[in-house]
């Protein structure tokens, strides 16, 4: 139990065509667009390396891959390892273990979608917990107004979960299933027997209903002051670049600056965080980084 723990791997699943954010991702991978000052994938990143998790493949579409590459490398530079993988065709959330059974191994596994942006305090404290159950999966709900857009997670008194469905028409909660999963290894397994719903994908909300209907599953809640955004839509989008603005322009700190937590979590030296400093060029990233160099 302790080395699966130990061995926690990372997936962000940054596919997908984004249609409902056409003509901006005709030809734009979609978890490469700015949020504010920084690409989205940066934002699910930086959840996986609060959650402490050093292992992490990057799975997204053919024509993308190299502009990934581009923008992480290998991760070293972070004090992390990135690799990579193909979905080749829109199949679903849940192809992620299939496409990732080898990177995932032994090890108990976290998903992230690419687009999802979370903040909030007292978050790393609830993502390290997570990590700790060694058995079963754990999911995290949001109120939100418009839970026909989401998997939607039905609770009972005591927090537990009772009944979960995608997009359902007439949702009987207004709790949404956001877009970041803790499984044990189990969780390749229960892909792997999933058979494509009638939008032709492999639902994640379908694995979460296995580990559902083996006493397995987890709702960890996200309460009223905490931010969870999905950037699906161009209000939704710019909601998300709005937020991340507010906070930091008034606060004066970055959300998932990368450098910054690689740093705090002493993955990289004073003298690495200088190198990546120097190699950034002019402007308010660069005068963030300086301030937490000469801090
Ligand atoms: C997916 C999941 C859904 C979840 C959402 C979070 O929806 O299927 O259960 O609530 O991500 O962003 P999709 O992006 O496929 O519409």
């Amino acid at each position: 139990m302790v080395e699966n723990l130990n061995k926690t791997k990372g997936i962000i699943l940054a596919a997908g065509r984004a249609s409902r954010l056409f003509p901006i991702t005709l030809a734009a991978n979609k978890q490469l667009l700015a949020i504010y000052d920084k690409p989205m994938i940066y934002y699910p990143l930086s959840i996986l390396m609060l959650s402490n998790i050093r292992d992490i493949l990057i799975i997204t579409r053919k024509e993308d891959l190299s502009n990934f590459k581009s923008l992480l490398g290998n991760g070293k530079q972070l004090g992390i390892n990135i690799s990579y993988a193909i979905q080749k065709k829109p199949k679903g959330i849940a192809e992620s273990f299939i496409i990732g059974e080898k990177f995932i191994s032994k090890s108990n596994c976290v998903l992230i979608l690419g687009d999802n942006i979370f903040y909030g305090e007292g978050f790393r404290n609830k993502l390290l917990s997570a990590r700790q159950k060694s058995n079963g999966a754990t999911i995290f709900s949001y109120q939100v107004k418009d839970p026909e857009r989401y998997g939607v997670v039905e609770i009972n008194k005591d927090g537990e979960a009772k009944k979960i469905t995608e997009k359902p028409k007439k949702p009987k909660s207004n709790l949404a299933v956001t877009g970041l999963y803790f499984y044990d290894n189990e969780v390749v397994q229960v892909a792997k027997s999933l058979k494509p719903s009638a939008r032709g994908e492999l639902e994640i909300t379908d694995v979460n209903k296995i580990y559902l209907g083996k006493k397995k599953l987890y709702v960890e809640q996200f309460g009223r002051g905490f931010a969870w955004f999905d950037t699906g839509t161009p209000d939704s989008l710019l909601s998300a670049n709005n937020f991340v603005s507010t906070i930091q322009r008034r606060q004066g700190l970055s959300i998932a600056c990368l450098e910054e937590i690689a740093y705090k979590n002493n993955w990289i030296s004073k003298i690495q965080l200088k190198k990546l400093t120097d190699l950034t060029s002019v402007g308010s990233y660069k005068e963030y980084l300086k301030q937490i160099l000469y801090k």
